[in-house]
């Protein structure tokens, strides 16, 4: 992910390239990783924020605590701080950065690797609109952004966040359709992105609500009708629904060990 936003701004603002520090826990293989990218590779973590002026967390989520730790005192007031850790709230940010650092939650998706991410961000207490601004243009290198309130990021790790696995497996199932009746998987991979792409592609560009534009390609007796027949009896939507909303309840479950627990209560409860 870390990867894919250096490349996002590189191609979006090639001009940054000189302002770019990257680090990871070995300043050797980031080396090796980044090679014929442009940016500068810090010795430790430590190195890479002091002086900036916006900080991109991409570790795991169970490393950023250390993360945090190893370079809160290297952060000037004034800082803004994205993490893109899934399920770390703002507050876990908040409080292990101090006053001063203003905190943005980010939940990309894999998509991001090819430019066409649909991220969401959320703002902690203490942010503010300049923290959101470089939040915003800096995730904008790597796809679309919509600001929402944090209470709803798990919905988003259930829609956007896992989305790209519905649609591997949509087009995997259509792909897979094709050779059944007959074309090479070649061709029926290429006609199922295809139709995916431009299907979103006609949703987006006319607004209208996508059962609209359903009713408008079921003409009487034809093919379309007689494909949602079979879809309706094999519960597609259900299980879309099902899907998100079961994704959507494991991370509030992932998440559920960063909220603080009411006195007494004992961990795994
Ligand atoms: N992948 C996704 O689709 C996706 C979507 C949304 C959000 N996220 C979030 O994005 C974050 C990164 O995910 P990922 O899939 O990119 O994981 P990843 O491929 O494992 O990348 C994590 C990076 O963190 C570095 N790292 C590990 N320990 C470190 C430390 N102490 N200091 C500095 N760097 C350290 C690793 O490099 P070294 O091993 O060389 O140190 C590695 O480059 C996660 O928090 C995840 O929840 C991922």
């Amino acid at each position: 992910m870390g990867l894919a936003l250096v490349r996002g701004i590189l191609t979006v603002a090639p001009e940054i390239a000189p302002h770019l520090v990257v680090s990871s826990r070995e300043a050797g293989s980031l080396r090796e990783r980044i090679r014929g990218l442009d940016v500068r590779v810090a010795e430790t973590n430590l190195e890479a924020v002091k002086g900036a002026q916006l900080v991109v967390l991409a570790v795991k989520p169970q490393i950023l605590p250390s993360v945090l730790a190893q370079v809160k005192d290297a952060l000037a007031p004034g800082t803004t701080v994205v993490s893109i850790a899934a399920g770390v709230p703002t507050t876990v940010l908040e409080e292990g950065l101090g006053p001063g650092i203003g905190v943005v939650r980010a939940m990309p998706n894999v998509a991001a690797s090819v430019q066409a991410s649909a991220t969401a961000i959320a703002r902690g207490k203490t942010t503010r609109p300049v923290d959101l601004e470089r939040a915003r243009s800096l995730l904008s290198t790597v796809g679309m952004v919509v600001e929402v309130d944090e209470e709803l990021m798990d919905a988003v790790t259930g829609l956007s966040g896992t989305g790209p696995l519905y649609l591997f497996l949509i087009l995997e199932g259509l792909s897979d359709a094709g050779v059944k009746v007959g074309l090479s998987r070649a061709t029926s991979t290429e006609l199922a992105i295809q139709t995916l792409v431009g299907a979103a592609q006609l949703v987006r560009a006319t607004g209208e609500h996508p059962a609209k534009l359903r009713d408008l390609v079921t003409s009487p007796g034809g093919t379309a009708i007689t494909a949602l027949h079979s879809l309706e009896k094999s519960g597609l939507k259900a299980m879309l629904l099902d899907a998100v909303e079961a994704a959507t309840k494991r991370s509030q479950e992932l998440g559920a060990k960063w909220r603080p627990r009411p006195p007494g209560e004992l961990p795994g409860h």
